[in-house]
């Protein structure tokens, strides 16, 4: 416990799934967490459930994607706890049909899937590393895919972006640490969020598409979003003060090599 008393994180992405998750935990280590969503609903929950728990917490709706609603959002949680320490970039999404090709896919669906998992990692990091280097020192955590690693048919597009992602993240680290702010990437496997859970429902059929993932985890599992929260407070604390520009895969050994 108290892992991150006195510190500030920013969560993006931190109305549901992964991101709710991680709010919660960094809250019982003692940050005050910034909980960032476009979505009212589950930004507030997310809010009330950290306050439940007598945390700190505040609600931030802004679409990543946008500059100015990144640059205003960002600006009222320096204000409101002076100053930002942890970023966690955790944003992003995959695409709405599983089949697509290069060939057939959308220009607006390429487009929505490299800026929703791309550009709003540049775009909140690029607000809120200067405010780290004013205040000496920070933790940035992005979060990454097993898709930039082993992909499948039809997720072309997130798995670019999200390659992108670790190369800016490795890009990042090496601008960044002569500030003492660490830059570290963040690969959850499979992981049963809303998201997960939608897309596995609208397959053909789900039991079948869940029996088909889960024999190729070596743990014979999915991971929960809390597993996956954990890796991010690794990440976010100083137990892992000496890692930069360092991948933690937290994926049950789905990337470890071909299994099932
Ligand atoms: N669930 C998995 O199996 C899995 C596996 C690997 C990586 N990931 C990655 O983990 C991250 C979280 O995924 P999840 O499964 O928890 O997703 P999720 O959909 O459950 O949660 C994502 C949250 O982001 C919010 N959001 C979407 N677009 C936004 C925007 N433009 N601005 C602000 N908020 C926005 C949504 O409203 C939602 O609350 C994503 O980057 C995803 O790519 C997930």
């Amino acid at each position: 416990m108290n892992r991150l008393q006195g510190k500030t994180a920013l969560i993006t992405g931190a109305g549901s799934g992964i991101g709710r998750a991680t709010a919660i935990l960094f809250a019982a280590e003692g940050a005050r967490v910034a909980v960032n969503d476009i979505s009212d609903e589950g930004g507030h929950e997310t809010v009330r459930l950290i306050q439940e728990a007598k945390g700190e917490a505040t609600f931030y709706k802004a679409n990543v994607t946008k500059w100015s609603e990144v640059k205003a959002m960002v600006s009222q949680v320096r204000d409101r706890y002076n100053g930002i320490d942890i970023l966690h970039n955790n944003v992003g999404g995959w695409q709405r049909e599983n089949k697509d090709t290069v060939v057939n896919d959308s220009e607006e669906e390429w487009d929505r899937l490299i800026n929703l998992n791309l550009r709003g990692v540049f775009l909140v990091s690029k607000e809120v590393v200067p405010i780290m280097i004013e205040r000496r020192g920070g933790s940035i955590i992005n979060t990454i895919t097993t898709n930039a690693y082993m992909n499948y048919i039809g997720s072309h597009a997130y798995g670019a972006a999200k390659g992108a992602v670790r190369e800016l993240t490795r890009s990042m680290c090496l601008e960044y640490a002569k500030d003492n702010i660490r830059v570290n990437g963040l690969v959850p496997g499979e992981t049963v969020t809303p998201q997960w859970t939608a897309s596995i429902e609208s397959t053909p059929d789900p039991e079948e598409s869940k029996n088909f993932l889960l024999k190729k985890i070596p743990m014979g599992r999915f991971a929960r979003p809390d597993d996956i929260a954990l890796g991010a407070l690794f990440l976010a604390s100083d137990d892992s003060r000496y890692v930069n520009g360092h991948i933690l895969f937290v994926d049950g050994g789905l990337t470890a090599g071909f299994y099932g």
